[in-house]
């Protein structure tokens, strides 16, 4: 059975119980991480754990978990024999349990802090042909930056996206399109690499930084400006970037071909070199 992590201990997943006075079950009130582990070691482990500080240090909650994010993943790996394969760590992190009121809890409690390991197969089909997106509006909150676990809006979008044939949905705010649903949206025009700014309307991914990185390296303009909805028809290619899919092309918008409808020049090189950077980069434990 899958051994899981919950509030210091490493357990049996059948036997991690958390209370229903839980602020994450009742508010939605907490705070979660993704990282992704190849065969051998992590990708990034420093920017991941990085993030879930800010996430937490933004939400105005301490927990000395965060501190042990890495070790506790790299037990949660070998505990659930996951070494040689591909698989990520999810670990969140709640203002703790009681009794339900919307202020923060008074005596402070202990925050929860729950955390797996899943092998994944990534889809090589989908990382060459490409994939088809639809378009839906932003109705989130103003903080997307924040790596909360209210995520009912991406759910809604994503449930939507699904029921469409569409691989993942492009959220639209004020016509601009933002991010996707779990995934950080690039496009390439006119030779230069464009991607949304941070900001707090998306969520600074991992991979959309270790993408403009290596675009920095092969000497590929990158320029981290918002395209609207109506400007996606003209650009030349498009890729989605995420901790599980890495370097996603996509060839289609709501089924019309975006530039050849086949995943371009520059995707392809840059999938390559995360690739490459992958077998360079990653921390063995
Ligand atoms: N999703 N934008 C959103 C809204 C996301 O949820 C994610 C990641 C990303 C990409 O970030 P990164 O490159 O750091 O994975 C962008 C994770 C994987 C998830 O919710 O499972």
């Amino acid at each position: 059975m899958e051994t899981v992590y919950l509030n210091g201990t490493f357990l049996p997943s059948a036997e991690a119980l958390i209370s229903p006075n839980d602020r994450g079950f009742l508010f939605a009130d907490g705070v979660y991480e993704v990282m992704r582990w190849y065969e051998k070691g992590f990708l990034a482990a420093q920017l991941h754990q990085n993030r879930l500080k800010r996430s937490l240090h933004e939400i105005r909650l301490y927990s000395a978990e965060a501190d042990k994010f890495l070790s506790i993943a790299g037990e949660l790996i070998s505990r659930n024999n996951l070494e040689g394969q591909q698989a990520l760590v999810y670990i969140q992190i709640t203002r703790g349990t009681a009794p339900r009121t919307h202020q923060f809890p008074l005596p402070p409690v202990t925050p929860t802090c729950y955390a797996f390991a899943r092998a994944i197969n990534p889809e090589q089909n989908e990382s060459i042909l490409g994939v088809n997106v639809g378009l839906v509006n932003d109705i989130r909150w103003s903080r997307c930056d924040i790596k909360s676990i209210a995520l009912l809006p991406n759910i809604l979008a994503y449930q939507e996206a699904v029921e469409k044939g569409f691989h993942e949905n492009l959220f639209v705010r004020n016509g601009v399109i933002t991010e996707a649903t779990h995934s950080n949206i690039f496009y390439v025009r006119n030779g230069k690499v464009l991607t949304h700014p941070e900001s707090v309307y998306i969520l600074s991914g991992i991979t959309r930084k270790l993408v403009i990185d290596l675009c920095c390296k092969l000497n590929i303009p990158v320029e981290e400006r918002a395209i609207s909805s109506d400007e996606l028809p003209y650009v030349e290619e498009a890729f989605l970037t995420s901790t599980s899919a890495e370097v996603l092309p996509v060839t289609h918008l709501e089924g019309v071909p975006i530039g050849s409808g086949l995943a371009g020049p520059v995707t392809s090189q840059l999938q390559i070199a995360f690739r490459e950077m992958v077998e360079r980069e990653i921390q063995t434990v």
